[in-house]
């Protein structure tokens, strides 16, 4: 994917920065338009990146906003999203986010237990206002995935339980400044085997239809994110196939009349479009281990050290030249996990060398730290390239 003109205009950049590919996103976003029949809605989850310039393209596609927090709902009112296409999901929202976001009238609080269902009933109350609700229901239907990001297991902290169905029930009624929009469930992240999300709309159908028994019809069912993405070959499959996706709902979900279907896509929107570009400090080479020293850290892309995830990484000083030796790609930061990759196979490595870590487009920059008081990183934004 990096050419000529890429090294030119890098090398010209202060390291480490964020590279993001603005025609794959634009790419990626008509390839979701193309797949998805029109009815369904989407929103962008900000958790996976909020920068505004990346937001605007997402915003222009007429996609929502999904958000987190009450810094994300004001990112989103910020850059232009309309309220009516702003949910908030969180297991611990403040009473100073709920009440911004009611100030905002954003469309629907995915609410994650009974306790935050009567907090918003008392705050919407103190403003003379209803909230708009989706209850965020734990389906336990089991992801596949890493256990950090694994939701809708019941030992996950996520969502409303079925045993706690009756009760909900109850205090729904009981709360008159509430206004039940329909039901929320967001099993996980990076979900690459697609029989799971098959499994949640079993569980989904379960679910909706018990509802609708007792006289809660949902107007929206909200599916939530987690597609997955391919870390080992980024080039080869740029863009996911929407296609596929879309298809299990489809194929899998019984919808009644007039029910909306929505969904929150984070990754697999942002995250082929950026890099995380660093030069090489030092090299060191050891007995068994050499090491490839850069001056981008865990501090600039956490997800290896956190997740033990596999980011492609790439010498683009070296376009030309075979990858025949083996080096431990790391960080300078002082902390063993601060490693980027093991025995990667790279071309001779000197210092000096550009060197892209793949993927770094969703949970890189926004899980950035200034751990060891490190500088904040710039972020440098190209059309077509090529
Ligand atoms: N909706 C809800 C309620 C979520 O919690 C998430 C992600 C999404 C949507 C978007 O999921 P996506 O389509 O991006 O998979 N930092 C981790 C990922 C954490 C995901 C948290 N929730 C990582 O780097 O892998």
């Amino acid at each position: 994917m990096f050419n000529q003109k890429h090294l030119e205009l890098f090398n010209n950049q202060q390291t480490p920065f964020y590279y993001y590919n603005l025609e794959l996103l634009q790419n990626t976003i008509l390839a979701i338009q193309k797949a998805a029949p029109k009815s369904y809605h989407i929103h962008y989850a900000l958790k996976a990146n909020a920068h505004p310039t990346l937001l605007k393209p997402i915003l222009a596609a007429g996609f929502g906003a999904d958000c987190v927090s009450g810094n994300e709902v004001k990112r989103a009112v910020e850059c232009g999203f309309k309220s009516e296409n702003i949910v908030f999901a969180g297991v611990g929202k403040s009473d100073r986010e709920i009440n911004y976001a009611l100030e905002q009238n954003i469309f629907c609080f995915n609410v994650e237990s009974m306790h935050e269902l009567k907090i918003i009933n008392e705050l919407a109350g103190n403003k003379g206002t209803k909230a708009g609700i989706a209850l965020r229901i734990n389906p336990n239907v089991d992801a596949y995935t890493h256990k950090y990001i694994t939701t809708g297991l019941e030992e996950n902290k996520f969502g409303i339980n079925p045993y706690e169905f009756d009760a909900v029930l109850e205090l729904l009624k009981e709360l008159p400044n509430l206004n039940f929009l329909g039901l929320h469930f967001h099993i996980g992240s990076q979900i690459q085997d697609l029989t799971a999300f098959k499994n949640l709309c079993v569980r989904v159908n379960e679910i909706n239809k018990w509802f609708a028994q007792k006289g809660f019809l949902s107007k929206n069912i909200n599916v939530g994110g987690g597609l997955g993405i391919n870390y080992r070959e980024p080039d080869t499959q740029a863009i996911v196939d929407f296609e596929a996706y879309f298809k299990v709902f489809q194929s899998f979900l019984e919808l009644m009349p007039e029910q909306q279907l929505h969904f929150e896509l984070g990754r697999c929107i942002i995250a082929q479009c950026g890099s995380l570009i660093s030069r090489v400090l030092y090299i060191k080479e050891g007995i068994n281990t050499n090491f490839a020293i850069l001056d981008a850290g865990m501090t600039e892309l956490i997800r290896p050290a956190l997740y033990q995830a596999y980011h492609k990484i790439e010498n683009i000083s070296q376009l030309n030249s075979v990858a025949n030796k083996k080096y431990d790609v790391v960080g300078p930061i002082c902390e063993s996990s601060d490693c980027f990759g093991k025995a990667v196979e790279l071309p001779l490595t000197q210092r000096g060398d550009l060197i892209a870590i793949r993927s770094a487009g969703a949970y890189g920059e926004v899980m950035s730290n200034r751990y060891n008081l490190r500088d904040a990183v710039e972020s440098l934004f190209t059309g077509s390239l090529s």
